[in-house]
């Protein structure tokens, strides 16, 4: 994120003394990536942000994961899965590995507690609902169709308005704009699908007042990911002011602008966020390829390093009909193995002008394994949707995982 922006009270220069009304010094903190060598904020504040007056565990939901062994295409139902009301606390694992996961949380209308993931970037897909995240930096508000993306180490907590569905991406590393959209300067370029003008951070610093104030710190230890709960002597929202390029904010995925070509256009130009090891990327309504012959829906394809995950959020997924897919649904087509629209999906998308559809999707170049809220709603006929049928029960496969021998692929 390199576009700058400063708000409230700052020194004239920094690293020099600001003061507040009463004279006291105020603690400048420089918050900033890769070392020194990133996107980095300096902010100014009230209170020491290193002073702590305890530690302890907190334990987290469970973060187990499940290797996609034997191989196969999933589909899991996230509609289905039953979860934690808390923003933070309530979120289930549904897929993830050592770069990234993906956890869902249906939330009521109770703010979290103050929270900050100290292992990466969250980039949190907003599925339904309106509230506000109050920050280090000040109040981010969101609404459906928001990705709300949150700097590593970002103190903050989520405060809905009304029950919202959030689809969290947690990263191991940082989430930003594909390289190839910037300016070698670091502005979005002219054949980018959106501009800094579409990325909404905060309008105003936000401060509140407290003492001995517990934050829930997600961090990383040899065992895996764990979770702490430091107490701080005094409030973290204590920012009176802060610049830089290193700050939390939103875009809206109607504010995307898809990019449409004479005959079927790759995933790349999708596009909206990477990270390490990963990409995210959203197909959107659009018109569609306008050849003659053009066959709309996907060619069939084995992304041969990626696994890829489709999350299904409006519309009508022309390419899916026929599989038992809907709103609410992930589906997991892994590296290995060739995935592509059901057979019957591609005569009916011949001729088709337009596709209303919203899908949010995240590939990985490492295989994604399969966490407890994931296994939890699996639909077990989906590896068999494209061709019609299972495994014969007389294998013994078809028992393993539940499901019936033979299957609709209507
Ligand atoms: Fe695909």
């Amino acid at each position: 994120m390199a576009h700058y922006r400063a708000l409230g009270r700052l020194p004239r220069q920094r690293h020099t003394q600001l003061r507040d009304d009463d004279g006291h010094l105020l603690r400048e903190e420089l918050m900033g990536e890769e070392g020194f060598s990133s996107d980095s904020s300096l902010l100014y504040r009230r209170g020491v942000p290193s002073a702590i007056t305890d530690s302890r565990v907190w334990d987290l939901p469970d973060q187990s994961r499940t290797p996609n062994h034997p191989l196969k295409p999933r589909h899991l139902k996230l509609h289905d899965l039953g979860t934690g009301t808390c923003p933070v606390e309530g979120r289930r694992l549904v897929l993830g590995n050592n770069d990234v996961r993906i956890t869902y949380v249906v939330t009521g209308t109770d703010p979290s507690p103050l929270y900050r993931n100290a292992i990466g970037d969250e980039c949190i897909f907003v599925e339904s609902g309106t509230g506000v995240v109050e920050t280090v930096f000040g109040v981010v508000p969101y609404r459906a169709g928001d990705y709300v993306v949150v700097p590593r180490a970002t103190d903050h907590r989520w405060v809905p308005a009304e029950p919202s569905r959030l689809y969290a991406i947690e990263a191991n590393s940082h989430i930003h704009p594909p390289k190839r959209y910037l300016s070698r300067f670091g502005q979005l370029l002219e054949h980018a699908p959106y501009c800094e003008r579409d990325l909404h951070g905060p309008a105003e610093t936000f401060e509140a007042e407290g003492t001995d104030v517990e934050v829930l710190v997600k961090h990383r230890t040899s065992a895996g990911i764990v979770g702490s709960r430091l107490t701080y002597a005094t409030h973290p929202f204590d920012v009176v002011g802060w610049d830089g390029c290193l700050y939390p904010y939103t875009f809206n995925i109607e504010d995307y602008m898809p990019i449409t070509g004479k005959v079927h256009q790759p995933p790349p130009v999708h596009q909206v966020f990477e990270g390490w090891n990963f990409v995210i990327c959203n197909f959107l309504p659009r018109k569609v390829d306008y050849h003659d012959l053009a066959i709309p829906v996907p060619y069939y394809h084995s992304n041969v390093d990626s696994d890829e995950v489709m999350f299904y959020v409006g519309g009508d997924y022309e390419a899916r009909k026929g599989s038992g897919i809907g709103i609410g649904s992930i589906s997991l087509h892994p590296g290995g193995h060739a995935h592509g629209p059901q057979p019957s999906a591609i005569e009916a998308s011949l001729g088709v002008q337009y596709f209303d559809e919203s899908a949010v999707m995240l590939d990985t170049f490492a295989p994604l394994e399969l966490g407890e809220g994931g296994l939890a709603v699996e639909d077990p006929a989906y590896a068999w949707t494209w061709a019609g049928r299972g495994p014969s029960p007389s294998s013994g496969a078809a028992g393993d995982d539940g499901g019936p021998a033979v299957y609709s692929n209507s």
